[in-house]
């Protein structure tokens, strides 16, 4: 029996009021400072894991630490914290270490953790970046466009996830925006991505609005602790595929801009019978893509540092892939703002997108 941990974290106070209620009544500074006070935690058993050629189970490990306590706090003391939680995945049996959410955000991306524990670790950036472009190209398609036509924008491009996106949107596309705050690390990304991908025109935009303006395909994957795209901003029809956690999409874009297809990265079936044990808020047989991604290298018996640091190398795109097909692992049906995208909700989008289409062309005749 291979046996793994996945970490997870509170990604907003509200996720902890959700188990806590009754710390409604202090505020929510004071119920973060008091909940990262407590030590990392067993939060469930994952069981029944099988594929047709292994079994396996694990755990959740939780850190009581929210997203802008991760970000905000020191950090040497967050990647202590974690430490801790690996050592306890550690004495549970665990031979590899999934790092959840901003888990795999801090420092160097898992390098100091895995240096500092006896079990491999992986972000899941993998896979998490694998499910991202198969949602993506599967919603282009059911718009009736191929990935490979559209100008692709990738937010977040100097990032771990952000910088092999990047590199796929090179592989499929003959336009790339890369977008980041940080210039010369754009620069530099495109100088390599120029080297390798020929013929492919790569653009470098710290503006957000002004690099997506014209982009068919938006990738977002930043560790912005703030919503970052606004209604304003996306072309009609685009489809905008939201990695980020917490998510870089504004919520108001749900209500204001039906022409466009917002869908969320990285969610992925697991083989049928998985028992997680505990409510991360998808519907059951459902996983985060980077869950997964420590599922099925503990299937293979793959106990290794497989996606750690900034670098993550195109060909383990490919390979997750493979080895997911393998066990049973495949994407889910794609979902927007936590709803299940349907046959209607594509019609409808498809019709705001026509209709915006003929308002634009009056528009320009007037
Ligand atoms: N859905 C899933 O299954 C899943 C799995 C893993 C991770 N994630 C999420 O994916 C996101 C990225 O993870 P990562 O490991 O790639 O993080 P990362 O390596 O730290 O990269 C994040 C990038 O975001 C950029 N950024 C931050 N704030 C920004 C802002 N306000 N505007 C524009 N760019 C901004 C940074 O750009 P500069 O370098 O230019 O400053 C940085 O390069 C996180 O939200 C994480 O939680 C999701």
């Amino acid at each position: 029996m291979e046996k793994f941990a996945f970490l997870i974290h509170p990604i907003e106070v509200d996720d902890i009021y959700r188990k806590y209620k009754y710390l409604k009544y202090l505020s929510d500074n004071t119920v973060e400072k008091l909940a990262s006070l407590l030590p990392p935690s067993k939060v469930s058993n994952i069981c029944n894991l099988k594929s047709d050629y292994n079994e396996g189970e694990g755990w959740f490990i939780g850190i009581p630490l929210t997203t802008k306590e991760i970000m905000c706090s020191k950090e040497e003391k967050v990647i202590a914290k974690i430490i801790e939680a690996g050592k306890k995945a550690e004495k549970l049996g665990a031979k590899i270490l999934g790092l959840g959410a901003h888990t795999s955000v801090i420092g160097d991306a898992g390098i100091t953790i895995a240096e500092n524990l006896n079990i491999a670790v992986t972000t899941g950036n993998s896979y998490t970046v694998a499910a991202a472009f198969e949602a993506t190209k599967e919603a282009c398609r059911l718009l009736g466009t191929d990935i490979s036509e559209n100008d692709i924008a990738v937010i977040g491009a100097n990032g771990s996830i952000g910088k092999v996106c990047a590199e796929l949107a090179c592989r499929s596309s003959k336009k790339v925006i890369l977008i980041g705050r940080d210039r010369n690390k754009l620069e530099a990304l495109k100088k390599l991505l120029e080297k390798k991908y020929e013929g492919v025109n790569i653009y470098c935009s710290t503006s957000i609005a002004g690099g997506i303006s014209n982009a068919g395909v938006v990738f977002t994957v930043t560790s912005s602790l703030d919503q970052i795209i606004e209604p304003q901003y996306i072309k009609t029809g685009a489809v905008v595929c939201d990695v980020a956690r917490p998510r870089d999409v504004s919520k108001k874009v749900q209500s204001l801009r039906k022409d466009v297809l917002v869908i969320e990265g990285g969610v992925i079936e697991v083989p049928k019978g998985v028992e997680f044990n505990f409510n991360f808020g998808f519907p059951e047989g459902l996983a985060y893509a980077c869950m997964a991604e420590t599922m099925i290298l503990a299937l293979e018996g793959r106990y290794e540092n497989f996606s750690i640091g900034r670098d993550i190398d195109i060909e383990k795109i490919d390979e997750i892939n493979r080895l997911a097909e393998k066990h049973g692992f495949k994407l889910a049906g794609l979902r927007s703002f936590e709803r299940v995208i349907d046959k209607n909700y594509i019609e409808s989008v498809k019709n705001y997108i026509k209709m915006k289409k003929i308002v634009m062309e009056n528009v320009e005749r007037v």
